[in-house]
């Protein structure tokens, strides 16, 4: 099956490797709605939180390219870390190539496995939606753990609606948007089929409980377009 114009994928076997990684960028682009206003939305928020030498992770930070903008955005605080995270060597090989501004430290490593040192800010675009759900909670936990008190996270998921009849409207808009923006029916099937036990949202609530079980208190949503939410947890 296809997933777009260069893209082939299998029944519930979404992958970020193999030829994905040069891809990636413009297929996320077409993909999700107010994706570069998110990414704008993060550098704004940044400015509350990063500090002269404060730690900042991206999980799953694909090709780098957030990092990079915040490098750049706040080039006057060169004392400060960056660190983008992903499993997929590939990506990592492309971050480093792209988008490896001298702060910035792009390790190949499954956020599950991994240590946190003390940070201002953590990142998640798109992320924990593929970590298996029964690995959230802990994952969560470990982001609290790691911040810095008046430290945030800026979370970003596909999330479920709170009932059946929006989730459908949701979903049908959804798929208008994608051919609206080039895909081929086939193709939009395609990568549901592929996703399908691969990526698996929960909903605005299941989020923010989680989040609230790992300990943070205030929680705001600050963007959310369709299925598409920015939460900012601070601790
Ligand atoms: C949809 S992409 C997100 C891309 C990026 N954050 C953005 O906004 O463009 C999800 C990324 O998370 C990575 N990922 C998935 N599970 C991971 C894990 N357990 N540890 C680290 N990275 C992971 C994937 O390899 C992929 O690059």
């Amino acid at each position: 099956m296809k997933s777009d114009k260069n893209i082939f994928t299998k029944r519930s076997s979404w992958t970020f490797d193999k030829d994905i990684p040069k891809k990636f960028d413009k297929h996320i682009n077409k993909s999700v709605p107010l994706y570069k206003e998110v990414q704008w939305l993060c550098n704004e928020v940044s400015d509350f939180y990063l500090k002269k030498d404060s730690i900042v992770y991206d999980i799953g930070c694909s090709t780098g390219i957030v990092l990079n903008q915040l490098a750049v955005r706040h080039k006057e605080k060169p004392k400060i870390k960056y660190y983008g995270i992903d499993i997929i060597k590939g990506m990592i090989s492309y971050a480093k190539k792209y988008n490896n501004h001298k702060q910035i430290k792009f390790q190949n490593k499954n956020v599950l496995k991994m240590k946190f040192d003390k940070s201002d800010f953590i990142i998640s675009m798109y992320t924990i939606q593929f970590i298996e759900p029964k690995h959230r909670q802990a994952l969560i936990n470990k982001i609290f753990r790691s911040l810095n008190w008046g430290g945030a996270f800026f979370f970003v998921e596909k999330v479920r609606s709170y009932d059946a009849r929006t989730q459908d409207q949701i979903t049908s808009m959804y798929e208008s948007f994608k051919l609206k923006n080039g895909f081929a029916a086939s193709e939009v099937f395609g990568k549901k089929n592929s996703l399908k036990g691969v990526l698996e949202p929960f909903s605005t609530k299941g989020n923010v409980d989680m989040l609230k079980r790992s300990g943070f208190k205030d929680i705001s949503t600050i963007s959310k377009f369709m299925c598409f939410e920015c939460f900012l947890a601070i601790k």
